[in-house]
């Protein structure tokens, strides 16, 4: 298992090294505020509490914003739906909406693989995105399709109950958090959603283009698993 350990940290080009002991700052953030979206939508999706089947055939049956008519499929979200760690990313790229599953290119692996490093199996967390259908050219999704999927977001968070939510990039830490703090100045430490713990860290996408940043995201990855073993 050691050795399995350290080829994945190996493969990530992460350096071990002993985890000083640091404070961690914890802010209380408000909740998602209800935005309206500033262009007219199909259909708002109800917020009340519905079960994993309807949710995952609203999902794919959903024309609320302009995307449905350029994706390939929906991607709903994957894994343990008992789990108590959730991810959530910011949106499908060219990879996830041709497979239907999120964080399964490039950026994806590399995810998986800085799970494992801290001996947390993909099967065993729930993954999801902030938006369920893929922006053209993987550009960042805007505000009116964020708005029009939160609903979704807010009732996979339901249904899962998650202990600790880890926002994967900037755009889902700023969705989640209400907030647009640099991502650099929120990872790794652990703010609230809803209550929920929730602890930003930098996006695969971008560590897999500034390689030098990943001893950043080793140590936010650290105190993840810090925080999961305490709650
Ligand atoms: N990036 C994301 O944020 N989500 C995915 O599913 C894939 C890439």
């Amino acid at each position: 298992m050691e050795a399995t350990h350290t080829q994945y940290l190996k493969a990530m080009g992460i350096q071990v090294w002993v985890q000083r002991a640091e404070e961690t700052t914890q802010i209380t953030v408000p909740d998602i505020p209800e935005s309206i979206p500033s262009q007219p939508i199909n259909i708002q999706p109800e917020e009340t509490p519905i079960n994993w089947d309807t949710l995952q055939q609203k999902v794919a049956t959903c024309t609320a914003c302009a995307l449905h008519s350029s994706r390939t499929q929906t991607v709903f979200g994957i894994g343990n739906q008992q789990a108590d760690l959730m991810l959530i990313g910011e949106a499908p790229g060219a990879d996830e909406d041709a497979q239907g599953e999120p964080f399964v290119g490039r950026a994806g692996k590399l995810l998986t693989a800085m799970l494992y490093a801290i001996d947390i199996k993909r099967e065993s967390v729930y993954i999801a995105n902030v938006i369920k259908c893929r922006p053209p050219e993987n550009r960042n999704p805007n505000t009116q399709e964020m708005t029009c999927c939160n609903a979704f977001l807010k009732q996979q968070i339901a249904l899962i109950d998650p202990k600790l939510i880890i926002a994967v990039g900037r755009i889902a830490a700023h969705h989640l958090l209400a907030i647009e703090t640099a991502i650099g100045k929120i990872r790794g430490q652990c703010f609230k959603y809803n209550n929920i713990p929730l602890i930003p860290i930098y996006h695969p996408a971008y560590l897999l283009r500034r390689p030098s940043e990943k001893r950043h995201a080793w140590k936010d990855l650290q105190f993840i698993r810090q925080t999961l073993t305490e709650l």
